[in-house]
This record gives structure tokens, C-alpha cells and sequence, in this order.
């Protein structure tokens, strides 16, 4: 039998296959759009268990099995054992005797490695503390769509050393990319990923230093689900953070602005940049539809 492959940070993949996953995913979109059937996956069922919100990625997976020829299940600990204290064990070993797939949005990181140790089928990061592996591949097919490949390319993570964050320095390796990294002191990434990531990713204080140069800016809320208690303190740490026209000005001319949304206008990013010419973010977000079928089909044919 061959070996279980899990998807719970970008580094589970080799560049190669990552590729692969971003080109079959525009194609899916092109059959998707031209209403030919691709159900690659009949009778093939994905649980999804989400300790945290979501729209996109609740709905892209729900909506791509059923594309796909399959069907979802949506799991909360609210209405599950999970929330009544069952261990994280003892579920991974339960539902992977009953379903294909298992997507897992959870705070601790260690959460989902501990369910994928314990699970018969592929485990998808749907989001931790630490990584959001899945939002990377519809960025990814996202640039290359409207730029070509983005190996040799210069982006620039404006704002948190978060989730989003650790997974773009991830992309930095796989992809080929450089990336500028622009955080207050006090919020940067961790310092194991980043170094593991070597000198293609560096720190640069100032956000519009860190921009010049960049083919594609790119931020996340200042409060990520959990951090809520610190919203105040947070705010007025990232104030200068903000990414404003004059950011995007100091960038090519050809730089894109992207953004995992949900966004908050006027804190992480001026409103009128979200629907800028130069603003792919609702692209970027229909994506997670498409590069998640080519996902799923990756680890599960
Ligand atoms: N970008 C993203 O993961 O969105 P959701 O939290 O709505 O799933
Ligand atoms: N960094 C954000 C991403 C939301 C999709 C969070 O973790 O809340």
C-alpha cells in the first residue's frame, strides 16, 4: 500500500508536485467555467472539523468535493465528541475508517500532526496557529495566472509574522521566491522557519523600504482568530503597517496586492485597495475553490 500523504505545511510537498497541484488547479477552473463535468473523486467522501470560523474555506472545500463527484461533512466540537474532551487520537483512528479525507482548522499545530500520526487517510491543514497552507496554493496559482511564474520574483508580507505569514516564507522555499518581510519589532515570524528559509526571506523594518522592488505586497489581519483579547494593543503596534496607495506606489508598477480576507478596511489596508485595478483579492479568494480540487485529487488518486 502506498504511503498516506498528508498536506500540513507546504515543506510535506516537494516544488515539483506543488507545481503540478497550481497548473492542474487553473485547468480545473477552465473545465469548471466551461461546465464540463471533472468528477475525479465519485463517492469519495472529506470530513472537515473547524474549531475555528470560516467562509472560504469551508465553503471551497464543501463545494469542491461536491464538484468533484463527492460530498463533505462539516464537523464542529460544538455538536461532536471532540468538544466533549474525546482525544484527538481516538478521532483520527474513528474517522479515518469512514471517510477519505480529513480537513482540520484548529489553533494548536501540534493538533493536526498528532491527528495525521494517527490517521489511515490524507490530513489537510485548513488553517492552525502556525500555518495556512491551503490559502498558499490559491495565491500561488493566483500570481501565475496573471504574471507567469513567480521563481526569481520579489514579494513583500507587509504586517504580522503570523499563520499567513510562516506559510509565505514556506512558498519562498518551494516556489523560488524572495520575500521582504515588514513587522514591528515584537512580531516577527518564528525565528526557526524563517532561518530555516536561509537568505532568500529577510526582515526589513520599514514597510515602504520593504516594498520597493516587490512584484506582489501582501497582508493579513493584524488579530488573528484567537488573538482577539489583544486587538487594542495590536492596532497600535501595526499602525504604520497599514498598506495605503502610497505603499503600492513604491512597488513595481506591475506589483499585485493580495489578501487571504477576511479584511478590515482601514486597519490592515486601506479600503480603496481592495478593489483596485492592482487588487486580485476576489480572484485570489475564488482560488481556494480550485487549487484545494487539485489538492484533494493530488492526495486522494
Ligand atoms: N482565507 C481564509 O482562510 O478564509 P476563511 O477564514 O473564511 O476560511
Ligand atoms: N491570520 C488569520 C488568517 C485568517 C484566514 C487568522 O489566523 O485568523
Amino acid at each position: 500500500m502506498a504511503e498516506t500523504r498528508h498536506f500540513l505545511s507546504l515543506l510535506d510537498l516537494d516544488a515539483d508536485e506543488l507545481d503540478s497541484i497550481v497548473q492542474r488547479a487553473s485547468e480545473l477552473k477552465r473545465l469548471q467555467r466551461a461546465g464540463t463535468s471533472h468528477a475525479s473523486l465519485p463517492g469519495r467522501v472529506l470530513g472537515m472539523v473547524f474549531e475555528k470560523s470560516s467562509t472560504r474555506t469551508r465553503v471551497s472545500f464543501e463545494a469542491g468535493m461536491a464538484q468533484l463527484g463527492g460530498s463533505a461533512l462539516f464537523l464542529s466540537p460544538r455538536d461532536t465528541q471532540l468538544g466533549r474532551g474525546e482525544p484527538i487520537e481516538d478521532t483520527a483512528r474513528v474517522l479515518s475508517r469512514m471517510v477519505d479525507c480529513v480537513m482540520i482548522r484548529t489553533f494548536e499545530h501540534e493538533k493536526v500532526e498528532r491527528f495525521a500520526e494517527y490517521s489511515r487517510v490524507p490530513v489537510i491543514n485548513g488553517l492552525t496557529d502556525l500555518l495556512h497552507p491551503c490559502q498558499l496554493l490559491a495565491d500561488m496559482q493566483t500570481f501565475r495566472e496573471h504574471r507567469g511564474p513567480i521563481s526569481g520574483r520579489t514579494v513583500t508580507w507587509v504586517g504580522d509574522g503570523n499563520n499567513m505569514c510562516h506559510s509565505y516564507i514556506n512558498a519562498a522555499r518551494r516556489f523560488d521566491f524572495r520575500l521582504h518581510i515588514a513587522c514591528p519589532e515584537g512580531f516577527d515570524p518564528d525565528s526557526d522557519i524563517l532561518a530555516a528559509a536561509g537568505d532568500r526571506c529577510e526582515i526589513v523594518r520599514d514597510p515602504m523600504a520593504a516594498v520597493e522592488g516587490a512584484d506582489l505586497v501582501v497582508t493579513d489581519t493584524w488579530v488573528s482568530m484567537g488573538q482577539e483579547e489583544e486587538k487594542k494593543q495590536r492596532q497600535a503596534a501595526f499602525e504604520r503597517y497599514k498598506v495605503s496607495r502610497d505603499m503600492m506606489d513604491r512597488a513595481n508598477p506591475d506589483a499585485l496586492f493580495m489578501h487571504c480576507l477576511p479584511a478590515y478596511r482601514g486597519m490592515e489596508v486601506d479600503a480603496d485597495i481592495l478593489d483596485a485595478p492592482d487588487s486580485v483579492v476576489w480572484g485570489e479568494a475564488e482560488n481556494r475553490l480550485h487549487a484545494q480540487k487539485a489538492l484533494l485529487e493530488f492526495l486522494l488518486n
